[in-house]
């Protein structure tokens, strides 16, 4: 076992288990996330268990299967939203279909506040709340230790038994103390808060030995985040002589970041990592791509002739080499209730030749237990420079997918073929075009592609930015992203271009994210926004290129919301931008969903 100290999430669907085990790591707890078939064995000496939300029903019939025998464990537990309805049936309870909906923020009432699992709480805050369903009946073994104004029981206890159920989301971060609620949970299962990366890294380090044996590790660096911590603990506890790096340059990563990456392992004595610059052959094989999948399926195959070329050159015995990969802990967990598993899956480090190593015992996952935020804390741990750890996610094909190609023509319709939606934006008095151009979005399980509106309307604050984003989306099934203007050199409606994936249009898109990138820095902004991908369209204003700046929010990437940024700072910015041969910018106002972070 990883930590002495254990809490397990059984995963019931939805987005909540990761943020849940993620909230209860930050306050020292080790957890893991496990289906709520999970046999009693593989339970064998955790602390607590955690039932989690998810978007059934308990009596639906599609509702996820689980193990009844988990109750019988002598653990604290508590369910939260489905995992409190739930347990409640088990224990003797009723639940109630679609009786209260609450969607928002609903004021917590504490009927004891000195109840442990509430204690320093304010009597009254608010908590955010999301369900359909509700406990109507009480098992007769639990009481209510708070409400709200509309559902009577939002968090109830069986303190003989230690179980424990709460109607509200603890794990986001519109419930102000939630956190103190997982806190007092931890409190009662008895845990030690000994989990950090530095009692961690003792404890990888014996395992990566142990499993590597005598053997030695090659490692494909892709010059992000995890890749670069994986290569430098690997180097740390292997030493140089068994460690061998390979990073191929596709020619579309950030301004200057190999090269900071590959100085910073330079200074530090890692001369093991291997640079081929293979942008030519990426760049080639692109050319005349316009379709985002595409361009995507070429950057991959692309990758995987290189990779194996350089790799046959290498000519690494197999009996002497292993093969580690940066994954992380969230891409090796799929949700409990999602019915596009294998999809999930192939996206996330576990198509059937990483399968194959795994069973041969030749895979080394060493960051396979961390989330995002603990990867960058033990890179700090190892001596990684701050700026390098902290860098914003960036994907696999990286700027490949934030150039938008075209080949000048469109077909899709424009503002006035879309039934209603000139008289929705009269009523509304919001100005503003139909973009000829399309990007991908999200809308339930599927991938959307579809068309972006931009508000070209001045003076509107981020609350009704909000309000038109989600007004207009909702509204419009052609539309699925909505981007309000910055600034323009033009007032003419833009045009569409050629635009290819060429060397010269990288070197553009470097050239604006780059600013954007420094920008954020030197207002003290980077830290404060997750992720901001900047993306070069195949417009043009006065012919000069059409930019669109993505800031957004997230905890892992699975949902976001556009960050709001101050807007006499984005004027500066355009300034910055205009002199640089900016012909418009563009401020995504979009969530995910329906909005994908990237935009293809
Ligand atoms: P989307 O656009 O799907 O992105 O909302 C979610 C997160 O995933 C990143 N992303 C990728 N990461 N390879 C990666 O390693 C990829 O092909 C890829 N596509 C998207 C994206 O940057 C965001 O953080």
């Amino acid at each position: 076992m990883i930590n002495k100290d254990k809490i397990v999430i059984l995963d019931f669907g939805g987005q909540y288990s990761h943020l849940i085990a993620n909230r209860i790591r930050r306050l020292g707890v080790f957890t893991e996330i496990h289906q709520p078939t999970v046999s009693v064995e593989d339970l064998k000496g955790v602390k607590g268990i955690i039932y989690s939300g998810g978007p059934a029903s308990v009596y639906a019939e599609n509702a996820p299967a689980y193990n009844p025998e988990i109750l019988k464990l002598p653990v604290p537990k508590l369910g939260i939203c489905y995992g409190h309805q739930l347990l409640a049936k088990q224990l003797g309870g009723t639940v109630q279909s679609g009786a209260v909906k609450e969607y928002g923020i609903a004021d917590l009432i504490l009927s004891e506040p000195e109840h442990p699992l509430v204690k320093g709480l304010p009597k009254s805050s608010p908590m955010w709340m999301s369900h359909g369903d509700a406990v109507a009946e009480l098992p007769t073994s639990y009481r209510i230790i708070a409400y709200t104004k509309d559902c009577p029981v939002a968090a109830v206890a069986n303190d003989q038994e230690k179980i424990y159920g709460i109607q509200f989301h603890p794990e986001v971060t519109h419930s102000k103390y939630g956190n103190k609620i997982l806190e007092n949970f931890i409190a009662i299962c008895g845990c030690e808060k000994s989990w950090n990366m530095k009692s961690y890294l003792p404890i990888i380090t014996e395992q990566v030995l142990k499993q590597v044996g005598d053997k030695k590790v090659f490692l494909l660096v892709s010059g992000g985040v995890d890749s670069t911590v994986a290569f430098v603990l690997l180097n740390r506890i292997l030493g140089t002589e068994r460690v061998l790096g390979l990073h191929v340059d596709h020619g579309m990563m950030r301004l200057n970041e190999s090269a900071q990456v590959k100085k910073f392992l330079d200074a530090e004595g890692m001369t093991n990592l291997k640079v081929v610059d293979a942008s030519e052959t990426f760049l080639k094989n692109l050319e005349g791509i316009t379709a985002p999948e595409a361009k995507r399926k070429s950057i991959g195959a692309t990758f995987l002739q290189v990779k194996d070329e350089e790799m046959a050159k290498l000519n690494l015995n197999p009996k002497e080499w292993m093969i580690a990969q940066g994954t992380i802990y969230p891409d090796t967990i799929e949700s409990g209730n999602s019915p596009n598993a294998e999809l999930i899956k192939t996206h996330h480090n576990r198509v059937k030749e990483v399968l194959d190593l795994m069973d041969a015992g030749l895979l080394l996952e060493p960051l396979a237990d961390l989330y995002k935020d603990e990867v960058r804390l033990l890179g700090e741990e190892l001596g990684i420079p701050h700026n390098l750890v902290w860098r914003h996610p960036f994907p696999g094909p990286g700027l490949g997918v934030r150039l938008l190609c075209s080949d000048g023509k469109s077909e899709l319709p424009g503002a006035e073929s879309i039934q209603g939606l000139t008289a929705w934006l009269a009523e509304n008095k919001i100005e503003g075009n139909l973009l000829p151009i399309q990007s991908v979005g999200v809308q339930g399980d599927g991938r959307t592609y579809a068309q972006p509106f931009l508000i070209t309307t001045q003076g509107l604050d981020w609350k009704a930015c909000e309000n038109y984003s989600t007004g207009i989306v909702n509204r419009f099934k052609a539309i699925n992203r909505i981007v309000l203007e910055i600034g323009s050199v033009s007032k003419e409606e833009p045009v569409l271009v050629r635009q290819f994936a060429t060397r010269e249009n990288f070197d553009t898109l470097r050239k604006f994210d780059n600013l954007c990138t420094e920008f954020l820095q030197q207002n003290g902004l980077y830290e404060q926004i997750w992720q901001m991908p900047v993306v070069l369209l195949p417009l043009r204003a006065e012919n000069k290129p059409c930019i669109v700046m993505r800031p957004i929010n997230s905890s892992e990437a699975m949902t976001a919301n556009f960050a709001e940024i101050d807007f006499a700072l984005l004027q500066k910015l355009w300034g910055t931008l205009q002199e640089a041969g900016a012909g418009s910018l563009w401020y995504d106002i979009t969530h995910k969903p329906p909005g994908t972070i990237e935009w293809e």
